[in-house]
């Protein structure tokens, strides 16, 4: 470990999405649902699907290789890979190894954490702990999520909701200044029953009973979620910023989790932030858990949308409950 700390930031990005496109349309055939209702209600017009052979790892694994090409790295240059993901390919081992292994970053260390939608955040938090502090140069952040393998395709408030992809960042050490400037991560345990995987882990193994009871897929408290949700996101961004010690009109871009358009919304308004500082896509994507941020992040950058020196916000909030948010002086 170095005396003193180093800036970390962010060196490359990547994401990968499944081919397989469900709109708003394809829904209606199978739920009790219209096009107009999900469209108003979410701002979701389609949603990619993984195919049956495809896991998280997989898609991981595409974004993780498309990162380190955007660095100019290559696998054997990671030193850590951390994957936050809730649909790991298997409980053990780990998405993280299965990654590591798969993209031969051959030295490096992984794990996987679990923080739901605030995944990528979190992980952003922990590996740039190691960048800083000397431990390692070369940390690789994945998130992936193949949500649809654990949603009950009958439950039209989530089957409409989520869609599967992955996002990846590489982090590294940058200039003074630059970089990640301050995180904000919190977690509500309390609100834990509003959103989870029921069955499936030492609680509740999974059995006859427990599938009969559909209890292998989401459940959520749809309502409950989103107010928590409304309020956290505006509140997230503006400790991160204070942290920083920069407020609401220091932002440049805002990359908010892509949950539903009317939350988005209602933190925009509290942030008092243009509309054009803002990336959305979950019009195409549906909420992607951990990779909405990162998916989000990596078109903004490629579309020229965020620019050296800008100050960029990214929050989330999800199951656990959890929060996260962090600001970064865009450095590459
Ligand atoms: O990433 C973090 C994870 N989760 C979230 O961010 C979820 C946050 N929550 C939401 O996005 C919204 O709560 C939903 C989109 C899930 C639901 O929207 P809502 O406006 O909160 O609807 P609601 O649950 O209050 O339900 C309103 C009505 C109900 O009918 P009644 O009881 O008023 O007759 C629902 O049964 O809408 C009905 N409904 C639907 N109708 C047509 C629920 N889902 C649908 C549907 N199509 N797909």
């Amino acid at each position: 470990m170095k005396d003193t700390l180093r800036p970390a930031g962010i060196v490359g990005l990547g994401s990968q999405l499944p081919g397989e496109v469900v709109t708003n349309a394809d829904l209606t055939k199978v739920l009790d649902t219209t096009e107009e209702w999900i469209l108003t209600r979410t701002g979701i017009s389609e949603r990619r699907k993984a195919s049956k052979e495809e896991a998280a790892s997989d898609l991981g694994t595409q974004a993780a290789l498309k990162a380190l090409e955007d660095a100019g790295l290559k696998g054997d240059d990671v030193d850590l890979v951390i994957v936050a993901t809730i649909t790991p390919d298997m409980a053990f081992p780990s998405t993280a190894c299965l990654i590591q292994h798969k993209i031969g970053a051959s030295h490096a260390a992984a794990f996987d954490l679990s923080a739901a939608c605030s995944g990528f955040i979190y992980g952003l938090a922990v590996g740039s702990q190691f960048v800083a502090n000397g431990t390692y140069d070369t940390v690789l952040v994945v998130a992936t999520e193949v949500l649809s393998k654990i949603l009950d395709p009958e439950d039209r408030t989530t089957s409409i909701l989520f869609g599967d992809g992955a996002g990846a960042a590489v982090i590294r050490p940058v200039d003074q200044g630059e970089g990640f400037l301050a995180f904000d991560l919190g977690s509500k345990g309390e609100g834990g029953d509003l959103l989870k995987l029921p069955a499936g882990g030492s609680r509740k193994p999974t059995s006859l009973e427990t599938i009969k009871e559909k209890e292998h897929f989401i459940k959520m408290s749809g309502n409950e979620v989103f107010k928590f949700a409304v309020k956290i996101m505006g509140d997230a961004a503006v400790k991160a910023l204070e942290k920083a010690g920069l407020n609401k009109q220091d932002i440049d871009y805002l990359i908010p989790h892509q949950a539903n358009i009317r939350i988005i919304e209602s933190a925009v308004k509290r942030l008092k932030l243009s509309p054009e500082k803002v990336y959305i896509n979950l019009d195409k994507y549906g909420n992607m858990s951990g990779a909405s941020i990162p998916v989000a992040l990596d078109e903004a950058a490629r579309k020229n949308h965020i620019k050296k020196g800008d100050r960029v916000v990214l929050v989330g909030f999800g199951a656990g409950l959890t929060w996260g948010s962090c600001v970064i002086n865009w450095s590459i």
